[in-house]
């Protein structure tokens, strides 16, 4: 067994009553529950309420019926804003199933992602914690600024890179930070270790991201079970684009010109397969693998001990991760 999954194991039991109260029972309108039942049961890595979870139990007083509802509140609120992306993004296959909008029109697409953020705020309501709720409110304007950072910035093919790392936090980063924040709450953490498991978050949402955006190009579609090479397609500059860009300035050109909807030639098909080759990867990769570390650093205050020791696997998992 990996020791990835020997940190997932460490919360199963508490994984499974996560899942059980996400799934949606008898009083929702049938079609929605089908839907959200559907979107549960294909599967996912569950990341986020992990990190949730592993955090709480650094801290033997967290209340096991509140930590739940944060884990629940976190993955609930992944899964809306995974809804609303893949409307955004046109996508019609997540998790290796058809997504709702390949089936849905775009308007009840987007009013079950509203079903599900909502739904998401419920439980984290059920914390009865009120700075729990704040970090979740704040979070979720933070991701849906960066989704639209995001639609703001495709195709300016020459960008600052800053604007991408502060994309990322928005759309990912931030995420993770507050589902590590909002436990280490809940535990009753001092201050200045909330501080530090929030930035452990936030280094590995980043990393996370990064990788995501690299198995954009290099993923296998089998494994990932959402459709790659499309980021670049769609007008999205990602790292492993700057980094190409860095060598290859002359590819600027090839971007505005078959980027922007006249590629007779396929060049950007070819751009593509270019970059996956290129040592673009790889230095894209040294960048997530430095989020990891900076994300491995903020535990250090702590003793050694299994969960401790969890979240350091799993941080490391999310730059060997291929799916
Ligand atoms: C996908 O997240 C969206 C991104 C932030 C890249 P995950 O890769 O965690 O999605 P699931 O939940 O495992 O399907
Ligand atoms: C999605 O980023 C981030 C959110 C879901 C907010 P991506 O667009 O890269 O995610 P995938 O690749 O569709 O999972
Ligand atoms: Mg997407
Ligand atoms: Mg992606």
């Amino acid at each position: 067994m990996s020791s990835h999954s020997d940190a997932l194991a460490l919360v199963a039991d508490d994984m499974q009553q996560v899942d059980l109260k996400m799934q949606a029972t008898g009083e929702v309108f049938a079609p929605l529950a089908g839907a959200i039942n559907l979107l549960l049961a294909s599967g996912g890595k569950r990341l986020r309420p992990a990190l949730a979870l592993l955090v709480s139990r650094l801290y033997p007083q967290a209340e096991l019926e509140r930590v739940i509802s944060l884990a629940a509140a976190v993955e609930m609120l992944h899964s809306a804003t995974l809804v609303h992306d893949d409307v955004i993004d046109g996508s019609l296959l997540r998790r290796g199933q058809a997504t709702l909008n390949a089936s849905w029109s775009q308007g009840a697409t987007i009013l079950a992602g509203d079903f599900v953020f909502a739904r998401a705020a419920f439980f984290a309501a059920e914390t009865d914690n009120i700075r729990v709720m704040k970090i979740f409110s704040q979070t979720l304007m933070t991701i849906v600024e960066g989704e639209l950072r995001q639609l703001y910035a495709l195709r300016h093919w020459s960008q600052p890179r800053d604007a991408y790392y502060q994309r990322i936090y928005g759309k990912t980063a931030a995420l993770f930070a507050a589902a590590t924040e909002a436990a280490a709450v809940l535990g009753h953490a001092p201050e200045e270790q909330i501080d530090l498991l929030r930035d452990y978050g936030y280094n590995v949402g980043m990393a996370f991201q990064i990788m995501d955006d690299i198995l954009d190009f290099v993923g296998d579609p089998g494994k990932v079970g959402k459709p790659v090479g499309g980021d670049l397609r769609q007008g999205a500059v990602t790292l492993p684009v700057f980094h190409y860009l860095q060598m290859h300035p002359e590819a600027l050109q090839i971007m505005q010109t078959s980027g922007n909807g006249h590629d007779s030639g396929n060049l950007l098909g070819q751009l593509i397969s270019d970059i996956a080759q290129s040592p673009a990867i790889d230095a894209t990769r040294r960048e997530a693998e430095q989020f990891i570390e900076a994300a491995k650093a903020c535990l250090a205050p702590w003793p050694p001990g299994q969960h401790r020791q969890a979240l350091l696997d799993l941080a490391d998992y999310v730059v060997a991760r291929s799916l």
